[in-house]
């Protein structure tokens, strides 16, 4: 089976755990893409009924507003009930790197102000240490560019600039600019997410640490479900 039909499997199962009548927030992505495609069919079928979307980027706004999915603002409904979005890669304790889209800070916004996140990935995207696979993305402010960057290589990064298929640096949906950060197999996760997010001009960093309650992870074998023990404190 190929990765869009994985893809594909682990967002239909996603789409399961959205109600009628919840606020849902839409992360970004080729995976998510699969779920707007499933929720527009449940919508049009009356299975959903009464659903608002807060989407992440605005690529997803773009792409839930063609499949006709009603959306909301996050100044609206501040806490959706339920947050679907895809990811980079996953460890064992369901800790992420996102931001493969650019769209990690937004994204971050709505998995921490979500009740519950369900990410879908397929087994591709499993790793045993974070970085094993991945850089990691951060979002940098225009005017901290140069200093933000010798700050990752001090912290041992080989430091990209993210650039759009025509060569230019690539602004995110706020206008600034993604550095793609290579630090190998991340040991520490949790330490190296407390330096970067201690550094003013990271306006976000794409680990994201114990937010994930639902990692469904699409393989030849079906879609496996992991779930978090412990309930978040919000
Ligand atoms: C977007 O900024 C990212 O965080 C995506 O969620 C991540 O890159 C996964 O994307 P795919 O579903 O396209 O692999």
């Amino acid at each position: 089976m190929n990765s869009d039909t994985h893809k594909q499997q682990a967002a239909q199962r996603a789409v399961n755990f959205i109600r009628s009548g919840m606020i849902v927030g839409l992360g970004s992505g080729s995976t998510v893409k699969f779920a707007l495609e499933e929720i527009a069919v449940r919508i049009r079928s009356r299975r959903l009924e009464n659903i608002l979307g807060v989407p992440s980027s605005s690529v997803t706004d773009r792409m839930a507003r063609d499949l006709q999915i009603p959306l909301t603002s996050l100044d609206a409904h501040p806490q959706p009930d339920i947050n679907i979005d895809g990811a980079d890669e996953a460890d064992p304790a369901l800790n992420l790197i996102k931001g493969g889209g650019g769209a990690l800070l937004r994204e971050k916004v709505l998995a921490q102000a979500s009740r519950r996140n369900v990410i879908i990935v397929d087994a591709g995207k499993l790793s045993s240490r974070l970085g094993d696979r991945w850089p990691l993305p951060l979002e940098v402010l225009p005017f901290a560019l140069k200093s933000v960057e010798q700050f990752l290589i001090s912290q041992g990064a080989r430091v990209a600039i993210r650039r759009t298929a025509h060569g230019r640096r690539l602004r995110t949906d706020q206008g600034s600019f993604i550095f793609d950060a290579h630090f190998g197999p991340i040991e520490d996760p949790v330490t190296l997410a407390a330096v970067l997010s201690a550094r003013a001009g990271i306006l976000e960093h794409g680990l994201f640490i114990g937010l994930t309650d639902d990692l469904l992870v699409a393989e030849d074998a079906g879609v496996r479900h992991l779930a978090r023990s412990s309930a978040r404190q919000r």
